[in-house]
């Protein structure tokens, strides 16, 4: 695996802008853009300045790298983030595929493990998040989806939330051709440095093909050292 390329940046302002860039100049290389989206609240920011471009809506096609078990009204919805932020403020998708929430977690999975076999060479661009417990799309520390080395897509079981969570697996995530991790904030400070230095926890896992970047802010890197 590549070795991650880290960028420390002012405040979350900042790493969003930074973030905009990056994706401004892969999406504008023209053709099919391929792009697994984060949740949370990290990159609102940036799907919300993201809507204000000039961009070949037609070109992009979305996935969700993982979502909640909930309707997509409601508000832990990651659908309805991005619906908010970012598509109700755009026309034209080229695709845009939100996990179906259907009658049970597994069905939901099964339905999207369809969907991403459509795209079985990867994402262009996987965006992420990461938790202060340095869980990553919904793959959290201790839980069996860590596991998963066949499907691309999985209910996975959150002792911590008492939930399945929906999310694709690490052999699908490792397709992607590049992964940009947005992280900020101080209580990330600790996973940050126990994923960049000793590889610890779900994060560490996930590396793009032709390369890993993590766009952080100064207080999430407090712990990083020189
Ligand atoms: C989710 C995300 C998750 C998120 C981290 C960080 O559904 O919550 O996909 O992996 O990226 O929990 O969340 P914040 O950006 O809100 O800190």
């Amino acid at each position: 695996m590549s070795q991650p390329k880290i960028e420390v940046f002012a405040d979350g302002a900042a790493v969003a802008r930074a973030a905009l860039q990056f994706w401004i100049e892969r999406h504008s290389r023209g053709g099919p853009f391929w792009v697994s989206l984060a949740g949370g609240t990290t990159p609102k920011e940036l799907y919300r300045m993201l809507a204000e471009q000039p961009l070949s809506w037609a070109d992009l096609h979305l996935l969700w790298g993982d979502e909640r078990f909930v309707p997509h009204d409601h508000a832990d919805s990651n659908y309805r983030m991005v619906k908010e932020t970012l598509l109700d403020r755009i026309s034209g998708v080229g695709e845009a595929h939100p996990w179906k929430i259907l009658g049970d977690a597994e069905a939901s999975a099964e339905d999207y493990e369809q969907v991403v076999r459509t795209r079985p060479q990867g994402v262009d661009l996987c965006l992420l998040g990461m938790g202060d417990d340095g869980h990553t799309a919904s793959l959290f520390p201790g839980s069996k989806g860590l596991e998963e080395q066949q499907r691309w897509a999985l209910a996975n079981w959150v002792e911590k939330f008492d939930s399945h969570r929906l999310t694709l697996t690490y052999p699908y995530l490792n397709l992607s051709r590049e992964v940009l991790f947005l992280i900020t904030g101080a209580g990330k400070a600790r996973a940050l440095r126990e994923v960049l230095r000793d590889g610890q926890h779900p994060a560490a896992g996930v590396r793009g093909l032709e390369g890993t970047f993590f766009f952080v802010d100064k207080a999430a890197a407090a712990e990083l050292g020189g």
